[in-house]
């Protein structure tokens, strides 16, 4: 029927621009085990943007078991995660306008979510980077690269 017809066409279409916004975003979690469930992501090339959201599936505090997530290149992760240290709690464990931080969200704790949109259009896309936790003595743990699909 025709209406029939309409339907597919809705939902094709609907279907069609989910995977487009699909695309450049992804959902990370982590949990009381200090654990994040990917050790890697890969940004399509295609991506201007890229918005990761991070999900804490625990129920720890985040004095306790606070996690963020934040990206730099590879080399600038240990020394970017030293410095949040001294930065506390109060700057979520990065310290304020750190130049080597691409991307950073709130530390959160259990049951909580956050997200966080960067430009991808500036980076040398045959970098090497890393994604990590910078809450203190997560970053041993909780790491993965980031690389850029062509
Ligand atoms: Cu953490």
């Amino acid at each position: 029927t025709m209406l029939k017809r309409l339907l597919f066409c809705a939902s094709t279409l609907l279907v069609s621009q989910f995977s487009l916004a699909d695309e450049c975003s992804t959902t990370i979690e982590s949990n009381d085990a200090m654990q994040y469930n990917k050790s890697e992501l890969v940004i399509p090339a295609t991506c201007e943007d890229f918005t990761v959201t991070l999900k804490h599936t625990g129920n720890l505090p985040k004095q306790a078991m606070g996690h963020n997530w934040v990206m730099t290149k590879e080399a600038d992760a240990q020394p970017v995660a030293t410095a949040g240290i001294s930065a506390g709690m109060e700057n979520n464990y990065v310290k304020p306008d750190d130049e080597r931080v691409i991307a950073a969200t709130d530390i959160i704790g259990g049951g909580e979510s956050t997200s966080t949109t960067f430009s991808v259009k500036g980076l040398n896309k045959s970098d090497a980077y890393l994604f990590f936790c910078s809450f203190p003595g997560h970053i041993g743990i909780m790491k993965g690269t980031v690389t850029f699909d062509s």
